[in-house]
């Protein structure tokens, strides 16, 4: 019994052993000819594959313009609160939220105009816990009187970010103007008739 198994074991590893360096062996001038041309499909590829990637780079939009967007969101948000109508304020809560968000995901450390790196991530786990907490909170409690106070906590912590980032010149304030004119602010919006 010993004996059988024995035989099997030394006869699956001289098995092994052949199949092992049996493509050394077979190793001809075909097979060099073969991996070249799989080195340079892969070459091609990898070209390709970075053309892709600077292409997609260059048309992502700039923090500049996502920044534009939480501009308009967060402006739209403050007339919404003026009119009670706190449906409204929440989506413009979020989408204010949601693109400081999509700002730090694209560049987590941005560089200030002398070329100082700024940690954005750090800042915005800051204010996220704190000024933009309170303002959800002020929107889900519906109360006006919490919400122009805490919508101007938070214009200080967007301009903090901006000192921080080098660009103390860009200090928001509270809107005047309606950014856009097409979304009813009113509570009662209806189709005119
Ligand atoms: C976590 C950091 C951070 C926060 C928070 C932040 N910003 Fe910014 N913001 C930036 C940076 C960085 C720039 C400069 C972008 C660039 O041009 O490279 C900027 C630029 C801007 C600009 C100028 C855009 C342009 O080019 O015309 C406006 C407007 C702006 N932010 C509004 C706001 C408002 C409103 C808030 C708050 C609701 C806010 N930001 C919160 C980092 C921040």
């Amino acid at each position: 019994m010993l004996k059988t198994l024995l035989v099997f074991v030394i006869g699956a590893l001289i098995g092994g052993l052949v199949v092992w360096k049996l493509p050394a062996l077979g190793q001809t001038a075909g097979k060099d000819a073969a991996d070249q041309t799989k080195a340079d499909a892969a070459r091609v590829d990898l070209t390709a594959l970075n053309n892709d990637v600077a292409r997609l780079k260059s048309i992502v939009p700039s923090n500049s313009h996502i920044m534009e967007d939480v501009s308009f969101h967060y402006s739209n948000l403050w007339f919404a609160g003026q009119k009670k109508n706190w449906p409204l304020a929440m989506f413009y809560f979020n989408e204010t939220r949601n693109h400081i968000r999509w700002l730090i995901t694209k560049s987590p450390t941005a560089k200030t105009p002398e070329g100082e790196v700024v940690n954005l991530q750090g800042i915005f786990d800051g204010i996220d816990t704190s000024s933009l907490a309170m303002l959800k909170k002020s929107i889900e409690d519906k109360n006006s009187e919490d919400f122009n106070a805490k919508y101007k906590l938070m214009l200080e912590a967007c301009y903090s970010c901006h000192k921080s980032a080098g660009r103390p010149y860009l200090r928001p304030m509270v809107p005047t103007v309606p950014p856009q004119a097409i979304i009813n602010y009113n509570v009662e919006a209806s189709w005119p008739s």
